[in-house]
């Protein structure tokens, strides 16, 4: 079956619906492998990292930021994802960074207070993953402009990448950030994060540490942007928010089920990418070893077999934590408790000093992208 690669990128879903109908596991010449848009064909292939791996020559992140814990699987993915886990613990997140994300949050958006509007991802969203990110390292030295700068470089490097223009390694961000765990580690009084990478029975190398961080650089910004686009759009649309008939439009239970219901509809990471490591027939697909098999995650969250009509923006669905939105398996997403937060905190912040704001459909736009997706620009008026 042809497919539009641009009607993948600007309005994948009528796509994806027709893929999975025609086969939930289908081969796409366009993309050179297989497309998974079924949910359980998804799920099987997340979980099975033996069978589906993400350690292949072919897989740029690790040529462009060096081995980390999202370019290998099995004991040496445990041993870099293991040296990370603490920090990032559901406690730690909330004990550590709850009060420093609403100070982000609110001090971003008040600076918008006295303005007509506000550009929810360049004047909210993208700041804040910054500054928290900044917060989250703990880097010595390190001012929340210099994470901009790293972030703007891997970033570029990685998109060059994805849209099939070979690029160069981000030497300088690379650089810096070495010189900076360096300093940390000489440092008596280091940070929570570097502190559990480069401690420990079995310490990551700087090379080692310096990969992961710039993952978490990549994973943790972009990501972010389109989650809290998505949730935004979702929740601001003249007529559909769910949050303005609540008797309590700030309660945390039912804005954390709307920022998981917009995942669910419009996954800010569309599709992960696995490589066969053995031939294997799951349905009707022959897949080989060797092969590319890419999740569409886009395309999961919308199998009407798991989620009842699924193109409906419905956060009380029961089974809405099934979404896949985070991935599964062993390199389920790392940051998923600080995504939420700073999702949650972005939009209270909204509610609680932009009580009039509304979505200014003229200056907003719909999400696009093959593999990161966001709108690019989306604006709420403030009166
Ligand atoms: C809404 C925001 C986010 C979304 C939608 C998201 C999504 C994902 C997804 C889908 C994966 C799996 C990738 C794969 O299996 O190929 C992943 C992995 C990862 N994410 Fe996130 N992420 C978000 C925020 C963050 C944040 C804030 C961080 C924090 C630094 C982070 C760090 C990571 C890391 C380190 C991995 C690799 C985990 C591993 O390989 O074991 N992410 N994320």
């Amino acid at each position: 079956m042809p497919i539009d690669l641009e009607a993948l990128t600007n309005d994948p879903h009528p796509v994806l619906r027709a893929c999975r109908e025609s086969s939930p596991v289908l081969w796409v010449d366009e993309l050179d492998g297989w497309l998974v848009t079924g949910y359980d064909e998804a799920v099987q292939v997340l979980k099975d990292s033996g069978t589906f791996t993400v350690q292949d020559a072919r897989f740029s992140t690790a040529r462009l930021t060096g081995e980390s814990m999202l370019t290998v699987d099995g004991a040496a993915h445990s041993r870099h994802r293991g040296a990370f886990a603490a920090p990032y613990r559901p406690a730690a997140i909330r004990q550590r960074l709850t009060e420093a994300t609403r100070r982000i949050a609110d001090g971003l958006v008040v600076a918008r207070a006295d303005r007509a509007s506000i550009e929810v991802l360049s004047e909210l969203a993208q700041p804040l993953a910054i500054a928290v990110l900044a917060e989250t390292l703990g880097l010595p030295r390190t001012s929340a402009a210099e994470v901009v700068e790293w972030h703007h470089l891997l970033a570029a490097a990685f998109e060059a990448d994805a849209a099939g223009r070979p690029a160069a390694v981000p030497t300088r961000a690379l650089d810096e950030l070495r010189s900076r765990v360096l300093e940390t580690v000489r440092r008596t009084e280091a940070s929570p994060l570097l502190d559990a990478a480069t401690s420990g029975a079995d310490p990551l190398t700087v090379e080692e540490t310096v990969g992961n961080l710039a993952i978490m650089m990549i994973g943790g910004v972009e990501t972010v942007e389109g989650m809290i686009a998505h949730a935004v759009q979702y929740l601001w649309r003249r007529g559909a928010d769910p949050l303005a008939e609540s008797p309590d439009a700030l309660d945390e239970r039912a804005v954390d089920r709307a920022i998981e219901e917009s995942l669910r509809i419009e996954p800010a990471a569309a599709r992960l990418d696995r490589y066969a490591t053995t031939d294997i027939q799951i349905g009707a697909a022959q897949i080989r070893r060797g092969d590319l098999v890419m999740v569409s995650v886009s395309g999961a969250n919308r199998d009407p077999r798991q989620f009842a009509d699924p193109d409906t923006f419905n956060p009380d669905r029961a089974n809405l934590t099934r979404q896949l939105g985070f991935a599964l398996g062993p390199h389920y997403c790392l940051g998923v408790h600080l995504a939420r937060l700073e999702a949650r905190e972005a939009i209270f912040a909204l509610r609680r000093h932009l009580p009039e704001a509304h979505l200014d459909v003229r200056r907003s736009e719909t999400p696009v992208g093959l593999i990161f997706r966001k709108p690019r620009r989306l604006t709420l008026a403030v009166r």
